[in-house]
């Protein structure tokens, strides 16, 4: 039996949503439409050492447990790794998993970054480079979509927008992978440990740099900025510019490669988007509503919550999982079709509430460039080889997509000749 096409147990208890092989092995559709249906707050038993904690699954309570950041905080982790093992060593300093003033502050600054003004110079590159990659494959025929193409946009979109030289971009590339990749199971603690700490200090040099000398990127706003009269420490800096790394890259990058899997599975919607009869902006917001590549987000309760009749009790961990939330059938109309015309679409995808994602705007641009570049250079494309999905029981998606595409000779001859006259 492959992957992903185990029967669901009959006692649902029995999912284990702390271990990643439960996502890679079973389909959790029916899982999560009984947890919907029956136990809309679920305690999910003590696994090993870990406590045990509650699972949401239905749109709305997610949104309102998204929202409450009075009696749930983040500064506990917020994702079940770091909720189970106790705390995240960042909290009171990371944008994600920090409250109250410090958080707004913070926020404040970095939203400055973030306006779809500060970001266009940014997005036109992503379209620029995106455009070139999907060319460049589909001339090749065949490739790896995820790491031929989709690996090379997020973490240089995210490097334009903190100042990143281009000569550093392949060391900050193989530091990130070594500290953060779910792509494969047993990857040594040490090592991931060590690079993240290669990052960190990677960074304290450019805050030095960019307070001695602002550009305008993300560094040097942050590095020149002042909350209640006060610089913010090197510290608050260099974890800020890693969050948007942690935030940015793979989240994007498993958007990208689901979307060409899916099209692939589903040929009427595809022609669809290569026919024009459906907007980029709609398809953009269908194929983040179907991949929603980070499964959820958690908080720790501080007083109680109470929900369909129990009580979350200050001290407990709530998990709110974004992967139920966007198949609810009380909100999305048969949410198990993949409709690119879907209207209304108010996914959940990039959470809400306060923590509600700062880069959307951005990851939004991106997947919406790769499937403008996907419906204007190849007239269709089809998998060629075994998937291979990542390790991990927070974000899902694909580390190896084999790929083979179909020309559209036409469009590819038009880009030649345009960037021949560019050079
Ligand atoms: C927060 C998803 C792209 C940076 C979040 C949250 C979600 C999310 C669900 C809420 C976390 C919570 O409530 O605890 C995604 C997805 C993306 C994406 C699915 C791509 C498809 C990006 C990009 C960046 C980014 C491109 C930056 C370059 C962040 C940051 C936060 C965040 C810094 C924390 C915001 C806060 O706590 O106020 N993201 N994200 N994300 N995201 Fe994204």
């Amino acid at each position: 039996m492959t992957a992903h096409t185990m029967p669901m147990p009959d006692d649902i208890s029995t999912i284990d949503l702390t271990c990643p092989r439960t996502f890679e092995e079973n389909d959790l559709s029916e899982y999560w439409r009984q947890l919907r249906t029956t136990r809309p707050l679920h305690w999910h038993p003590p696994v090993g050492d870990a406590p045990g904690f509650w699972v949401v699954s239905r749109y709305a309570d997610v949104m309102a447990l998204y929202k409450e950041n009075k009696r749930l905080t983040s500064e506990k982790g917020n994702v079940l790794v770091t909720l189970l093992s106790g705390g995240d060593s960042a909290a009171g300093k990371m944008l994600a998993v920090t409250d109250g003033a410090m958080h707004r502050n913070l926020r404040n600054v970095l939203l400055k970054s973030f306006s779809p003004h500060s970001l266009k110079p940014i997005i036109d590159r992503v379209r620029t480079n995106t455009t070139r990659l999907v060319v460049e494959a589909v001339r090749r025929g065949e490739c790896d979509f995820a790491t031929d193409v989709a690996e090379h946009i997020p973490l240089n979109t995210i490097s334009d927008l903190l100042g990143v030289p281009t000569a550093d971009r392949e060391f900050l590339l193989s530091l990130t992978k070594s500290a953060l990749s779910s792509d494969e199971e047993g990857q040594s603690a040490t090592e991931a440990w060590l690079a993240r700490n290669e990052i960190l200090l990677y960074f304290s040099e450019l805050v030095a740099e960019r307070r001695a000398r602002p550009t305008e990127d993300v560094i040097s706003v942050l590095a020149n900025s002042t909350v209640e009269g006060e610089l913010l420490t090197e510290e608050v800096i260099v974890l800020n510019c890693y969050s948007l790394i942690l935030g940015g890259d793979e989240t994007s990058r498993l958007s990208m490669i689901d979307s060409v899997q899916t099209l692939s599975r589903h040929p009427d919607q595809w022609q669809l988007l290569r026919d024009r009869k459906v907007t980029l902006e709609s398809a953009t917001e269908e194929v983040l509503r179907w991949a929603t590549p980070a499964m959820h987000f958690g908080r720790r309760a501080v007083a109680d919550v109470e929900l369909h009749g129990q009580v979350i009790a200050a001290g407990d961990v709530v998990t709110l999982w974004n992967s139920s939330a966007n198949r609810d059938e009380e909100v999305f109309a048969d949410p198990y079709v993949f409709d690119l015309n879907r209207s209304p679409n108010k996914h959940i995808t990039f959470g809400y509430g306060p923590h509600f994602c700062i880069g959307a705007y951005l990851g939004r641009a991106e997947v919406n460039a790769m499937i403008d570049a996907l419906r204007t250079y190849t007239t269709g494309f089809e998998i060629t080889g075994e998937p291979q999905r990542i390790h991990s029981n927070f974000l899902t998606g694909l580390c190896s997509l084999p790929t083979r595409f179909q020309p559209d000779e036409a469009a590819l001859a038009a880009y030649e000749t345009e960037s021949g006259a560019r050079l």
